[in-house]
């Protein structure tokens, strides 16, 4: 079967397509053959990881040193990227009840990759679930890992109906799911990302899109509820005058320094403002809610652009370009069309 294989860090260049042995099921897994793969982050970082340095990682400093040596000190150890999947089940272990031959998957691999494959196998209760029937396997590949990671973090600070609602980062995977799971929770959202993400965001439903090219909305006197950085880019100094009274500073991506801040405010705030942390856990549950979320038309995928498996290194370097305008999909031969 074929796979895109690399086997050094670097930029796109370091992909190549390469004909592996194809796995088989366990007792208890079960086969998948992939028809689709997003690009994200994650697979753009674990690529590049021999250039992320602990100040460039987004997370705090001893969360690097784990995920250095779990991914590879000074070359990859998982040599094939892909966190998110959707395909059909063409081969079950003896053990699996939770799925038949024939059936339309999806899910994610975090940080355990190995989805840029033609197969892979999977345990039937790892993070894979049946595809939610209104998306087509394109559209699938790329809601789990984003979406598990917004309502995971979005927990941790209850939106109320009608609060006023800031995502720092709405073009992205988790913002993206964020901005559409505080509309469905009754907020009024206003999303910041650059000009190429801006028609995303409004279609994605945000009342209000600012481009961070062109204003800063730490200086517009808007006040919010809730202002969520998913890449930590702002920071409590820059943009507690943007916050209402309790109003809370959430992060996805954050440094030792934040941690500090919310230890400082968890008590009363500094006004009553606190500046929260949170690490996402994704399980299966959320995984399950994420296609109910998709099938009651909560969540929708908007995709940009689709290269075949043989692009892969031209699916990072556009999706690199700082252009996209939805998510990038890694797409390999099947016979089931795009529902949209
Ligand atoms: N806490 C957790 O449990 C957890 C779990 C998973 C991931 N993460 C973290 O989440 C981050 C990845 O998020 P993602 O997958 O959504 O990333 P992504 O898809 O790359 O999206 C990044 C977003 O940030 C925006 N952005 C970039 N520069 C910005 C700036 N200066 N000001 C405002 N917005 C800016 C981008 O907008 P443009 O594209 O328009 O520039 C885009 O909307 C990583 O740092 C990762 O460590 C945390």
């Amino acid at each position: 079967m074929k796979a895109v294989v690399y086997t050094e860090y670097g930029s796109p260049d370091v992909l190549h397509v390469k004909e592996i042995e194809k796995p088989a099921p366990e007792a208890n897994e079960i086969l998948i053959r992939v028809y689709a793969n997003s690009v994200n982050i994650g697979d753009v970082m674990a690529r590049d990881f021999g250039s992320i340095t602990p100040s460039k990682f987004t997370m705090p400093t001893i969360f690097w040193l784990p995920a250095r040596i779990t991914f590879g000190f000074n070359k990859p150890k998982k040599q094939i990227l892909g966190n998110e999947f959707a395909g059909e089940v063409t081969e079950v272990g003896k053990d699996v009840r939770r799925f038949k031959v024939g059936d339309p998957v999806f899910g994610y691999r975090g940080m355990n990759m190995g989805a840029n494959a033609e197969y892979i196998c999977v345990p039937e209760n790892s993070l894979v679930a049946i595809k939610p029937a209104n998306m087509s396997y394109e559209e699938a590949a790329t809601i789990s890992g984003g979406t598990m990671t917004a309502l995971n973090l979005l927990r941790k600070v209850d939106i109320q109906r009608g609060q006023k609602v800031l995502i720092n980062g709405a073009s992205g995977t988790i913002g993206s799911a964020a901005v559409q799971l505080a509309k469905h929770y009754g907020a009024e959202v206003t999303g910041v990302c650059s000009t190429p993400g801006m028609e995303r965001v409004k279609a994605l439903g945000a009342d209000k899109v600012i481009d961070y090219t062109k204003e800063d909305f730490t200086r517009n006197g808007e006040t919010y509820d809730l202002i969520f950085d998913i890449m930590g880019k702002s920071s409590f100094a820059r943009l507690k005058n943007s916050l209402k009274p309790n109003g809370r500073y959430l992060l996805a991506s954050f440094k030792m320094k934040q941690l500090f801040q919310m230890l400082v405010t968890s008590r009363t705030g500094v006004g009553g403002k606190k500046v929260i942390c949170a690490l996402s856990s994704e399980n299966l549950e959320d995984l399950l809610l994420v296609k109910e979320l998709v099938e009651a038309g909560t969540i929708k995928s908007i995709i940009d652009r689709c290269y075949p498996l043989e692009q892969a290194a031209d699916a990072h370097r556009y999706y690199e370009s700082g252009l996209k305008k939805g998510y990038v999909v890694l797409t390999f031969e099947h016979n089931h069309k795009a529902l949209a």
